[in-house]
This record gives structure tokens, sequence and C-alpha cells, in this order.
């Protein structure tokens, strides 16, 4: 970290970038495993299909190639950053913390890196934490992240459960400066009244890791869907409200929403609360399902790309989650939106390594019910004579 930052006053996004597998998961493939149909999906929650991460994949290598471009979009080095912030509910590993990963994945020497949990509300607690080290001087670049792989904690005998959720990271820059504009309002909330409404019951302190929290499932995410609903719907608007009404803005004066993609109908009702038409109203949870942490930096990224921010408008990007916790942030544009596209196409996802321990072998991550999808090779993990001309052919097995 670098102290002599002095104090900025204001905390601006100047960077942004995403990144989902490639692999898809749809409604139908779903049809096959539990008992559930498209129409269902799709009217009840909005989504039409989700990203599966391959095995090679971790929330790590994810953070690190949406953060890399986050970077890269902001104009800036992997060592300009100061801080680096990773929002998740599916880190690597219980420790060391993913942010760290990711550290050294993008090839930063300098930064301080830590992970933050607050579940789905996660990227907006990080990007508070961003505002508070920014303002205080204590940093000038922070990069960050949302990232999750969700896909590997899911009960695939659970329908209410397993049709909801996907992979993905999102991540952005925070610089400070002392011109006008960035973060204006921050509102966060934690409600632990919902503490196990959404929760994955062992693994921890708790209930550590046995054949017994295996046989009982305990390992997978749990959740009363009515009840998240029921809160998501009365916290959402509020939320954003508040954080509005900090920045010293109404509703009307916001140009985007950016809310957490978790179902079509949840972001209908914060429409209808603040009496807005839908068209302000960032929606993509119909690609990706509901990513958590990562689903919010993931939706800026593709409406600063899809030009529906422009320079000078005031968004607000607002997220609910297990806690149950809230969170919204409402920020004043400043950067040249047509910077992103550039920063995606910068970052080779293929060139980001995360570095594994070399006596240690992990075993296969995919869910047994996911096997089928997976099957088809994957892009990046082709064996090199498959593609490097000339390669010699390996030699036929001897028969004896
Ligand atoms: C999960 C959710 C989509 C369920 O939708 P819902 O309209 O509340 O549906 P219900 O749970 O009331 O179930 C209605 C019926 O559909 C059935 N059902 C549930 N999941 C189903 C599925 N995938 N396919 C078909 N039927 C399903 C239920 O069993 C129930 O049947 P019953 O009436 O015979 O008992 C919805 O509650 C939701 O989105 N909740 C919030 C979840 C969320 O956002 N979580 C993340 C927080 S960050």
């Amino acid at each position: 970290m670098n102290p002599e930052s002095g104090t900025m006053r204001h905390a601006h996004v100047t960077g942004w970038g995403r990144y989902v597998p490639e692999q898809v998961l749809t409604n139908a493939d779903l049809e096959k495993m539990v008992d559930t149909n498209d129409e269902w999906i799709v009217t009840r929650t909005g989504i039409r299909e989700r990203r599966v991460a391959a095995a090679h994949e971790t929330t790590a290598s994810m953070g690190a190639v949406a953060g890399l471009r986050a970077i890269r979009t902001a104009g800036l080095d992997p060592d300009d950053i100061d801080l680096i912030l990773l929002a998740t509910l599916t880190p690597d590993y219980w420790m060391p913390s993913t942010a760290a990963l990711v550290k050294e994945a993008i090839g930063n020497q300098r930064a301080a890196a830590m992970d933050i949990s607050a579940a789905c509300s996660g990227f907006v607690y990080a990007f508070a934490t961003a505002q508070a080290y920014v303002t205080a001087g204590l940093a000038k670049h922070v990069l960050v992240i949302g990232a999750e792989l969700l896909t590997r904690f899911l009960d695939y005998t659970d329908r209410g459960t397993c049709i909801l959720f996907g992979d993905g990271a999102g991540a952005v820059v925070v610089s400070g400066s002392d011109e006008p504009g960035g973060s204006l309002g921050i509102e966060m909330t934690t409600e632990p009244q919902g503490a196990y409404m959404i929760w994955l019951p062992a693994g921890g302190a708790k209930a550590p890791p046995s054949p017994e929290t295996i046989r009982r499932g305990e390992h997978f995410i749990r959740m009363e869907g009515r009840e998240t609903y029921r809160f998501a719907t009365r916290t959402l608007a509020a939320t954003a409200m508040e954080s509005i009404r900090r920045a010293g803005l109404t509703a009307d004066d916001i140009r985007l929403f950016i809310p957490h993609q978790a179902n079509i109908r949840i972001i209908e009702a914060v429409a209808k609360g603040l009496d807005l038409p839908m068209d302000r109203m960032f929606v993509n949870l119909d690609k990706y399902g509901n990513t958590s942490a990562a689903s919010v930096p993931i939706a800026l990224a593709e409406a600063a790309n899809e030009g529906r921010i422009a320079v000078g408008d005031a968004i607000c990007i607002v997220a609910f989650g297990a806690g149950f916790t809230s969170g919204a942030a409402t920020i004043r544009w400043t950067v040249d939106p047509a910077r992103g596209i550039a920063g995606d196409a910068a970052v080779d996802p293929s060139s980001i390594h995360v570095r594994l321990p070399q006596d240690w072998d992990a075993v296969d991550p995919i869910p047994p019910a996911l096997a089928e999808i997976m099957a088809r090779p994957d892009p990046l993990n082709v064996p090199l004579d498959d593609v490097v001309p000339g390669e010699p052919e390996p030699a036929p097995a001897s028969v004896s």
C-alpha cells in the first residue's frame, strides 16, 4: 500500500471489466436434472441460462481476468493498485484470501489484499470500503472485484436453488481525485433475523467437514425462497433511495439503476417502488442468472460497454443478499464509457494463471450432475500438441 497518497476528496470509478466462463447451462439442461421446465424458470425468475466455470477455473482466476481488464480500462498498470478488495462467498480456499491469489495472478507487487464477505451485497460493501480508503488518503487506486463460483456449491436435486445461480466475475477500479464526481452516497444494512434464510450450513467452525456433513448435504446453499423474495422487495428500493438521498439527488435524477440480478420480478418491484419505467433498470440476469457478489459489477461493466451510461450521468448500484444484507451506492460517472471494450480486449483469459502448490493435486471440482455438459473439450485447456502445428504425434503405445 502507499500510505502517502494524500487525502483525496472524491472516489471515482475509473476502470471496469468482466469475465464469464464460456460454458452455458440452459434451462433445458436443468430440465434433465430436476423436475422443472423452461417456462416455469423464465416466468418466475427471468433466467434463461447461466455460465459454469471449467475445471481449471476458480474464483481467483475469474476475478483476476475481470480485475486486470478493469485496470486496463483505467489505463493503469497492475502496480498502480494500492489495495485489492475481493467480495465473494465462494473463495478458492478458507485461507489464504482469494484477493491474495489475484494479486499474484495480475502481477501486482505492492498492494494489500483482502476478501470481503457480505454474500450478494459483497461488491457494494467492497465498493464502500474502497471509497473509505481512498477518501481517507490510505490508497489512491483500489481494485474492487466481485467473483463467484457458485455452481460447485449447489444441490442439483433441489429445484428451488440450482436453477438460480451461475459463475462469473466483475471488477472496477476506484481512484482518488480532487475533481467532483464519483461515489456520492452510500447506504448499507444488515438484518441478522434473516441469517438462516440463505446459508451454507457446514464447512465452518460450527459444523466442520465430516462424512456426516457430506451425507446430510450440508455443503450446499440452502434458501427459503419466499422469505428471501419478501426481504428483497421490501429492502431494495428503500436502500437505493437512502443512497440517492445522501447523494443529494432524487430517483428521477438517476439515469440507470444497476440492481443485483437475482430475479426479474424483484427488479420489476424495485422499479414500481421507485415509480420508474423498467428501461431505467439494467437487466442481464437472463444470460447469467444470479452470480451473487459478481452480479452488480458484471452488470455495471456491460451497461457501460453497451452505451447505457454517459459521462455526467448519475447511476445507482444496489444489492441484497444473505445476512440479510443490502447495500447501494450512487455514483456520478466521469470516464468515457467507450474505454471498457478496449480494456476487455486487452486481456486474454488464457494468459492469466493462478499459481498452485507443486506438491498438491486438487480433486476434480466439477459436480457429477454437471459432468455431462462439461464433457465438451475446454478451449483453454486442450493439450499443446492439438494446437501447436508440427508438434510430434505421441508414439503409439507398444502392445506386447
Ligand atoms: C426461488 C423463487 C424463484 C421461487 O419462486 P416462487 O414464485 O416464490 O415459488 P414458490 O417457492 O412459492 O413455489 C411455487 C411452486 O413452484 C414449485 N417450484 C419451486 N421451484 C421450482 C422449479 N425450479 N421448477 C418448477 N417448480 C418449482 C414449488 O415447489 C411450489 O410448488 P407447490 O405450489 O406445489 O408447493 C423465488 O422465491 C425467489 O426468487 N426468491 C428469492 C431468491 C433469491 O433472490 N435468492 C438470492 C438472494 S441473493
